[in-house]
């Protein structure tokens, strides 16, 4: 469905054809760059910058659990497939890239095709009942219009199995990603949306405001400005966030201590 064809697996060392480099972003993103295969087939290689020291360890450990996840659910026709990691002590893993563009950029150009995001919403019905949850499908940038004009789901660096998760937990993390689907839903293609799920999506949708970058604005905002009352709630608020990222910080620190 998204233009998945066999291939060779192994990937030659041919040059990249398109990546983003060192110099275009943040030092804890990864670098993503293409490569050709001698069979004509495009793959990305996902790197993350660092392989020693604490954080290396804890790079290797991302792209190990990435690598865990894609494997997962690889045989899928909406994921990418030909999934591999050049060795444990690696941080970069690399598989087919899906031929398309990002929801955001059709939806902009010439927008979804029919029935996308219906079709996008019962593929992470399917994701779920392979006991994946993605956590991250609010990001239009996961999402992918293929070459035939189905949807894809790639970046599975922030995906979970279910079966690790309590069942209060589970059954939050499968509301995460419908919530992530209606978000983009009501975003890119509201007309199509049934009523009951935008009914659905305004009583459930809350933005998220638990992400480091925010921390550092709400305390920015505390530090060098604003009334006594404007310090006040900006110090409630940094507060709130420091804890809030507190949670998800420990456990990723007590997962890589102890892999
Ligand atoms: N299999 C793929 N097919 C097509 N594009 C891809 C694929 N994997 C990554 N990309 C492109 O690279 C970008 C970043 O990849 P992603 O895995 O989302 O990394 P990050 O963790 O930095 O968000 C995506 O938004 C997409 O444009
Ligand atoms: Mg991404």
């Amino acid at each position: 469905m998204n233009g998945k064809t066999n291939g060779p697996s192994v990937v030659s060392s041919s040059k990249p054809a398109a990546n983003t480099g060192p110099a275009d972003q943040q030092w804890y993103k990864p670098i993503i760059s293409l490569h050709t295969d001698d069979g004509g087939n495009r793959h990305v290689y996902k790197a993350f910058r660092f392989s020693r020291g604490l954080l290396g360890k804890y790079f290797r450990f991302l792209a190990s659990h990435e690598f865990r996840m894609l494997k997962k659910v690889e045989h899928l026709d909406f994921t990418p497939d030909q999934v591999r990691r050049p060795s444990d002590a690696s941080p970069t893993i690399h598989y087919r890239l899906i031929e398309g563009a990002s929801v955001k950029n059709v939806a902009a150009a010439k927008g979804v095709p029919d029935n996308f995001f219906l079709q996008l919403f019962s593929n992470v019905k399917i994701l779920h009942q392979q006991g994946v949850a993605h956590l991250d499908l609010g990001n239009s940038g996961n999402i992918i219009v293929s070459g035939c004009g189905q949807p894809a789901i790639i970046d599975f660096g922030s995906a979970v199995p279910l079966s690790w998760l309590p069942s209060p937990v589970r059954a939050w993390a499968r509301r995460k990603d419908v919530i992530g689907v209606l978000k983009l839903w009501h975003r890119f293609d509201s007309d199509s949306m049934p009523l009951f799920l935008e009914h659905y999506y305004q009583r459930h949708y809350r933005k998220n405001i638990y992400t480091p970058k925010r921390f550092v604005k709400a305390l920015r905002r505390w530090l060098i400005g604003g009334s006594n009352t404007e310090g006040l709630s900006g110090l409630t608020n940094t507060i709130s966030m420091f804890l809030g990222l507190l949670v998800p910080t420990s456990f990723i620190l007590v997962v890589v201590s102890f892999s």
